[in-house]
């Protein structure tokens, strides 16, 4: 039988060098936390229970994981990593298995850590994820025997220029059973140059008690990159970001440039899908096939119908778009909007709240809210829909094939008859007919001895 498992997240650190008000562990990758993303990575191994340690800013740590089923631990002073685990070993079953992991690096795989885990079900009493790094600055070396046996790991603070040369790091994951972190936790002392306890120092106690050490080297270094500093956390993003372009484009995806984008969220792509630069994708997208995204536009929760096309500086949240559209340049579509087939939304409309049937227009300079569309309906330039009393939002209807004329105001509630056409610059206040022209009439008035004002 499988031992049960335990995990424990470090995340109780203030990180000094990232010089933020904001828990360094609440920092985002892909705009999500980067406890979170270690949270989720950590629930894909259906462990018994996952124990989050949290210390500086612990609140905001707890809210930001409020909906997660995770066991908080406080650690009320952050006297280092080790001191950090043994916090939680009160809750923990002494016949476990515990992967101890940071919270301060997010991106680590599943994969990697099942393959750490093995070694701990296959008998070893440690397993220690190493990493070989071209720039191993900051962190804990690995010394190893010639028998290639790990001796011990060594911080950067601790460490002789001789042992600074070394390109083997600890990535700061481990495993070892809940029975012999007991045993070592409490003798950790101390006595380095952070005067902290460290938790790499259980390595050498399971040396003395000639235990068996394991280790399991990553095979691609972003995963168990730390973020320590701002720069590390731009550089995280940059990776994570490549990564997730790499994806889509392997799904079929063209995109213009992998470097200039920013997915933060879950997108899924039909084929033939293009996307130019600076698109920034956030909550859950779907582009049905042929969908062509423009440079420089925002999109967050939408769903795209094939073969539509969202033009240059465009922002869209929370719609339903349907196939063969024509969107923007410079177009906002709010949430609660559903555009039917072929609707074309032109530059500088803004639509709220409102549904359009197919082939309906709204080419230019307008605000549609709260409004029902009909099929074929032109909203000419400069078209407000006037939803708002100061007080109460409400209904505008446009039936099939109304033609509305420029410049209209159309002071809701308000319905607009099936074929009806309104001459341009009316204000309508009241229910249109179907069918016929409806317009306020602006008599034309000519001052002939009008003279334009001269500068003085
Ligand atoms: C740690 C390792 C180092 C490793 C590196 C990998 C130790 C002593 N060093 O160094 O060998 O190469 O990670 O990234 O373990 N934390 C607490 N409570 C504390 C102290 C830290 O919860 O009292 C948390 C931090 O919030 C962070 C994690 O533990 O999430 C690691 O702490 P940090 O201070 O960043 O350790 P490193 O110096 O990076
Ligand atoms: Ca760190």
């Amino acid at each position: 039988m499988t031992r049960p498992l335990h995990i424990v997240i470090l995340a109780a650190g203030q990180g000094k060098r990232m010089n933020s008000d904001k828990a360094k562990v609440l920092h985002s990758i892909a705009g999500k936390p980067m406890i979170a993303h270690v949270v989720d990575t950590a629930q894909k191994l259906a462990p018994k229970a996952i124990h989050v340690i949290v210390g500086h800013k612990a609140e905001d740590v707890q809210t930001a994981l409020q909906a997660i089923p995770v066991n908080f631990v406080l650690q009320k002073e952050q006297l280092g990593t080790g001191h950090a685990v043994l916090q939680a070993l009160p809750q923990i079953d002494e016949e476990a298995d515990v992967l101890i992991l940071s919270g301060d690096v997010p991106l680590i795989r599943q994969e990697t850590l099942e393959t750490l885990l093995h070694c701990s079900q296959k008998g070893a009493d440690l397993s220690l994820l190493v990493a070989k790094v071209d720039n191993p600055h900051g962190l804990g070396r690995i010394l190893r025997n010639p028998q290639e046996q790990i001796m011990g790991i060594v911080e950067e603070k601790d460490a002789s220029p001789d042992i600074r040369n070394i390109q083997e790091i600890y990535t700061g994951i481990c495993v070892a059973k809940a029975s012999h972190l007991n045993t070592w936790l409490p003798k950790l002392s101390a006595h380095n140059a952070q005067g902290e306890y460290y938790l790499t120092e259980i390595v050498g106690l399971a040396l003395q008690e000639h235990l068996n050490i394991q280790s399991v080297c990553v095979q691609k270094n972003f995963e168990i990159m730390g973020v320590n500093n701002r720069l590390q956390l731009q550089e995280l993003e940059r990776h994570y970001q490549y990564q997730q372009a790499h994806h889509l484009m392997a799904q079929g995806v063209e995109i213009a440039d992998a470097s200039r984008i920013d997915i933060r969220g879950h997108i899924t792509c039909g084929k033939d899908v293009f996307i130019d630069i600076n698109a920034v994708l956030i909550g859950t997208i779907h582009l049905a096939d042929g969908v062509h995204i423009g440079p420089n536009c925002v999109l967050k929760d939408v769903n795209i119908g094939e073969n539509t096309e969202i033009l240059s500086f465009s922002d869209l949240d929370g719609a339903e778009i349907g196939p063969h559209c024509h969107i923007g340049p410079y177009a906002r579509i709010r949430p609660g909007t559903q555009l039917a087939d072929n609707v074309k939304i032109g530059n500088f409309v803004e639509i709220k709240k409102s549904t359009l049937g197919e082939h309906s227009k709204a080419p230019h300079l307008s605000y549609i809210g709260d409004a029902t569309i009909g099929n074929k309906v032109n909203i000419g330039a400069g078209t407000i829909t006037c939803n708002y009393d100061g007080a109460n939002k409400y209904p505008t209807v446009i039936e099939d094939g109304a033609f509305i004329g420029s410049d209209t105001q159309l002071v809701a509630p308000v319905t607009i008859g099936k074929n009806a056409t309104i001459g341009a610059g009316s204000t309508i206040r009241k229910d249109v007919p179907a069918e016929g022209l409806t317009l306020t009439e602006a008599v034309n008035k000519t001052i002939a001895s009008w003279k334009r004002p001269q500068k003085a």
